[in-house]
Formats: structure tokens, sequence, C-alpha cells
């Protein structure tokens, strides 16, 4: 099992004797599934080259925070939004003082403040530097801000000495890397996941179905198995690896898709994330349709309803916490909350796919969370990824309240 699958990791590579485990630590880190940019310090690259993380990445090294064609690339926004988790290998005495104090002076501690991702540091440094008061104030005050410390070691240094400052081997940061991911705080719960769209079949060869891509609800899936959860995930048809630790369930239609998450019953919490046709043709032809000059240009379908599934799952005597979704290209907020009362649900996720940026197939999203109180939670743009863990999060304490 790759416990970083598809973990977007920016790895900053501080001023230490100890960067040159941090190339072995790119190598641990793409092992395990992740993708990898490198962010470098000035100080950094006087012990490692660009090039050497460059190939083991295989992305160009991220180096200034002033270069106007690397910003062009990929800027330091970009970068931060894209991160599922920032590491910092080795973290020096220097830059735990500028992270502890906010000091956004170069490319590395600019994402840091920018990032909605957990940063997690590796320290390494003389052990007399460790041991320093204001090193240890300023490790408490990372602490408090909730950034992760990962070691130090103990043993001998670089520099001759014995003693804490030692940065962890490359194996161990990829291990506790992943560790940041699993939350266990679904443990012991069902969760059953819808994701993708649905396809109404016309005749044999025609359907009609939306741009759903299902990354929203694999994200999903994958964010409730690394909180613990078992999952069952009922997806449309889409082009996407199954997550680990989760059973997929493929169907094709509105109502397949209700049958199968009907079998899937009973479960905790149900997250409806599939774009779902209302409407399907009332008949389907056997063959293929031809053109029927009796009908000019013009041909007319008779559609009829399809099952609700979320309603009909809210509705039931074992009803689970209900997830559901509301996509819209107006009013979003409003036509939320209807749907929050009308669907019966204990929360509803409203996403403003008017913005491609944020909505079908992309790679980013931003929602607002709506409550029965009508209380609106928003999560700022972010990778599909990112907001799914956030989501789960939310989703998770407002269960146990419930
Ligand atoms: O898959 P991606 O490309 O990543 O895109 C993600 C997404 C935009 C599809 C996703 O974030 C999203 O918003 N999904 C809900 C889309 C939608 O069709 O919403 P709706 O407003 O039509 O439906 C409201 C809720 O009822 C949804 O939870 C839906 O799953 C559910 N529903 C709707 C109709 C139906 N017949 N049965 C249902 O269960």
């Amino acid at each position: 099992m790759q416990r970083l699958y598809r973990k977007r990791i920016v790895l900053g590579v501080g001023g230490g004797i100890a960067a040159y485990k941090s190339a072995e630590l790119v190598r641990r880190l793409r092992d395990h599934g992740a993708e990898v940019r490198v962010v470098m310090t000035q100080g950094g690259r006087e012990f490692i080259t660009p090039l050497t993380l460059q190939a083991l990445s295989g992305h160009p090294v991220h180096l200034d925070l002033l270069d106007p064609a690397a910003e062009a690339a990929m800027g330091h926004i970009e970068l931060a939004r894209w991160a599922d988790l920032v590491l910092i290998a080795p973290a020096t005495a220097d830059l735990m003082a500028r992270l502890a104090q906010g000091v956004a002076n170069d490319l590395l501690t600019t994402v840091v403040l920018a990032t909605n991702a957990p940063v997690a540091l590796a320290p390494a440094m003389n052990q007399a530097m460790w041991a320093d008061p204001a090193t240890q104030a300023n490790r408490e005050q990372l602490r408090a801000r909730g950034i992760r410390l990962f070691g130090p070691g103990s043993g001998s240094q670089a520099c001759g000495d014995i003693g804490m400052g030692r940065m962890l081997e490359a194996e161990e940061l990829a291990r506790a890397a992943a560790d940041c991911f699993e939350t266990g705080m679904l443990t012991g719960k069902h969760l059953l996941i819808t994701a993708g769209p649905t396809q109404e079949n016309i005749d044999p060869v025609r359907y009609i179905t939306n741009h759903s891509s299902g990354k929203m609800g694999f994200a999903l899936a994958e964010a409730a198995a690394e909180a613990g959860a078992r999952v069952t995930l009922v997806t449309g048809p889409v082009f996407l690896p199954t997550p680990d630790r989760v059973q997929r369930i493929d169907v094709v239609s509105a109502r397949d898709m209700l049958a199968a998450c009907e079998a899937a019953m009973p479960c905790d919490i149900l997250i409806a994330a599939a774009a779902v046709a209302d409407y399907r043709p009332e008949v389907v032809a056997p063959h293929k349709l031809k053109k029927d000059p009796s009908t000019g240009d013009g041909l007319l379908l008779q559609m009829v309803r399809n099952p609700d599934i979320l309603a009909t799952l809210a509705g039931r005597a074992d009803r689970p916490f209900c997830v559901g979704f509301a996509a819209e290209t107006e009013n979003l907020l409003e036509y939320a909350a209807r749907k929050l009362r009308d669907k019966n649900l204990d929360l509803i996720v409203a996403n403003d796919v008017a913005n491609p940026s944020i909505g079908f197939n992309s790679e980013d999203n931003a929602v607002s969370v709506i409550d029965r109180q009508q209380h609106e939670t928003r999560f700022g743009q972010a990778s599909k990824g990112h907001i799914a863990r956030a989501l789960v999060a939310f989703i998770a304490e407002r269960y146990k309240e419930s």
C-alpha cells in the first residue's frame, strides 16, 4: 500500500548539512506515492544542488520569491494551495526562528504563511543550538500554532558533538508524513459516499449525462478512509483509480445508484457528492434512433423524474447522518438551504459551479457548508483532496455532536 498515494508534498530544504538526506527523502516520499515539489532556501543550495532535487522529484525546483519567470510557472500562492502537506527537512534553527515570528522573507517562509495545508518540520542542528532557550521557545510557539515537529533524533552529529539535533532518517520522515493524513476520527464508522455522474440511456448508443468527473466524491472517500472509516463508494461512470481501503461499487443510472446505496445500508454517515440526473427518458429505444423526416429537424424526448437517492435514504427509519451537495450556478446559499430543508439533511455543501476553477472536473474546490440552523462555514479555494479532508473533519465533529 502506498500510504502517500497522490498526496502533494511541498518539501522545503533549509541550509544545514542534513540537506544531503533530502535527496533520499524525495525518493522515499515518491516511493510512498507522493508527488513532490521542492522549495530550497538560499542556504539549502549551498549544501545540495537544485539539479539533484529536480532530477529526483521530476519537477523544476522552486528557488526565488521574486523570480518573475518562476512565479509565472507556479507562483508562491499556487504552490501554497497545491500542497496537501508542507514538510521542511532540514529545518534549521534560523528557519524555525523565522517561522515562529511569521517572517516571510523568502519563498519557503512565504509558502508556509500562505498555505492552509498542515506544516511539519524536521529540525536539524547542533545539539547546543537545539538546547538553546531561544530555539526551545520557538519550538513551543510553533507547536502551539499547530505546526508538527518530526524529531529531532539524538546521536553523533556532523560537527563531532553527540546529542539531540539529528534530522530523522528519510524513511522515518516519510512515515511521519503519512501519519499526518491518518486522523482516526471516524474509526468504527461506516460511510456511504456517492460520486460522479449518472448516465441515462436514450437508445443503445446515446445517453444523457453531466460534467461530473468524480474527483470530489473520490477525494471524500479517500479522506474518510484515512479518518479510519469503513467506506463504500457508489460511483457513476468515471475514469479514476479506487482509493486504498475503499469498497467501490460502479453503477450507470440513477436507479442503479439508488439500488446500490440501499444494498450498502445501513451506514452511519451518507455523503452524496454525485451529480445525479434528475430526469431520464421515459422509454429507452431498443435500436439506435434514426433521423425521422416526419418530425422535421426536431426530436422530442419524453422525460420522467428519477428517484431522489439522498431524500430516499434520509427518509428511512434507519436514517444516517445525511450530507448533501448543492451544485448551483446562481443564488447558491438560498438554493442550497432549500435543498437542506426539502431533503431533510443534516448538512449541505454549497458548490458554486458557475466558476470553472472550482466546479465540475476542476482540480480545486471552494465550498460553504450550511447546517440546520442556517449557519454557514466557508472552506476557501484549495485542492479537492484538501477540501475533502477539511470537510470530513467537519462532518465527523458535527456527527459526534448529533
Ligand atoms: O465530480 P467533480 O467533477 O469533482 O465535481 C464535483 C461536483 C460539482 C459534482 C460536486 O461537488 C457536487 O456539487 N455534487 C452535487 C451535484 C448536484 O447535482 O447537486 P444537486 O443540486 O442536483 O443535488 C442535490 C443533492 O441531491 C446532491 O447531494 C445529489 O447527490 C443528490 N441527488 C440529486 C438528485 C437525485 N436524483 N438524487 C440525489 O441523491
